[in-house]
């Protein structure tokens, strides 16, 4: 079996990334053929400067290393340093139309938010395709905002299966529905562009400022609060197994203890959880030739199974080879 996954540099991690797909990805390397990839060729759909290009990538790959990917028992690779991926994006765009393309959500949103319709905002979804297509994927585990471009791989596999050769394996999306939508500050869905996240690898005053602006209705000390509608609840239940949610369910319903306390038992939780996390995270910072050697090791990993792939692609395409 296996999986694969992509987080793009554009920022820091927060717990809406961490609590879909991250979390998860330290059990599969023990147990699966796990390989997960740093996405800097799709963050450059929103780049701003190299300077912040190069910080970026850099600080995803380390927080994915101090978050327990281990190179040893994973590929972990940085998508633009195996450039077959883009060799692969273009034979694929052959599988799918514009028209289809013009419906991605991703691709509407971004639009309609004022961002320039570019060509790579537009191609977004077959470079993802060849990334999961590249690697013959089995699973790719994802946040519920992903599933649409998880379709539009299956789709261009299934096209290209059929109408040119069957070489492609068909992926599975795997989104776990409790942790789907992982609500931010304001409610709405976690997300970098809402600026409602909290990131866990924040400085501790940076954390206890996101985590003191959650939004809250007027209830008082003394009146009882309604769990099931407060996003304070729906944060800390991420960290909590069934006994303790229970506990914090009636401390909510109990009148007693007020919104600021409410926030300040999350902050401590989210800052016992992630402290060995967050210490392994300003060691491996410093060590840039650690993060290098595990990114040269990935980096071949990865090369050589989307060689062969590619060769059967190639092949079915009637590439000129010599
Ligand atoms: P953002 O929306 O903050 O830019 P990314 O697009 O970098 O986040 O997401 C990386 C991964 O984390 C994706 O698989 C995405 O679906 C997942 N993810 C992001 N935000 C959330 C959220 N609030 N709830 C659940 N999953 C999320
Ligand atoms: N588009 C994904 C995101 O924004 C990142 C990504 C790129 C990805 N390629 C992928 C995720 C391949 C899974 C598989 O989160």
């Amino acid at each position: 079996m296996r999986i694969l996954t992509g987080v793009q540099p554009s920022g820091k991690l927060h717990l809406g990334n961490f609590f879909s797909v991250i979390r998860k990805l330290k059990e599969y390397q023990n147990t699966t053929d796990l390989y997960c990839f740093v996405a800097d060729l799709h963050s450059l759909t929103t780049f701003s400067s190299k300077d912040k290009q190069k910080e970026n990538t850099y600080n995803a790959v380390c927080d994915f290393l101090a978050l327990g990917i281990d190179p040893e028992k994973c590929t972990f690779w940085l998508q633009s340093s195996v450039t077959e991926v883009t060799e692969l994006t273009w034979y694929l765009s052959h599988s799918i139309s514009v028209n289809h393309l013009e419906l991605a959500h991703s691709y509407k949103d971004k639009i309609a938010r004022g961002f320039h319709p570019r060509g790579g905002l537009f191609f977004y979804p077959v470079l993802m395709a060849a990334d999961i297509l590249g690697f013959d994927s089995d699973r790719v585990p994802v946040g519920k905002d992903q599933k649409q471009h998880l379709e539009y791989a299956r789709d261009i596999a299934s096209v290209f299966n059929r109408e040119v050769g069957n070489v492609f394996k068909i992926p599975e999306p795997e989104i776990d529905e409790a942790t789907a939508l992982v609500p931010g500050t304001d409610g709405q869905k976690m997300s970098k562009s809402y600026g409602n996240t909290i990131n866990f690898f924040d400085s501790e005053k940076e954390l206890k400022k996101s985590i003191m602006s959650i939004m809250t209705d007027s209830a008082g000390v003394d009146e009882s609060k309604d769990p099931d509608k407060s996003h304070i609840f729906a944060i800390h239940s991420l960290f909590l197994d069934t006994k303790g949610k229970e506990t914090l369910r009636e401390k909510f319903l109990t009148p007693g203890t007020g919104y600021g306390d409410l926030k300040k038992q999350l902050l401590q939780d989210t800052l016992d959880y992630f402290a060995p996390f967050r210490r392994e995270r300003e060691r491996i910072g410093a060590d840039p030739a650690f993060v290098e050697s595990a990114l040269k090791k990935g980096k071949e990993k990865a090369q050589k199974t989307i060689t062969g792939v590619l060769d059967r692609v190639r092949n079915e395409l009637g590439m000129y080879r010599f």
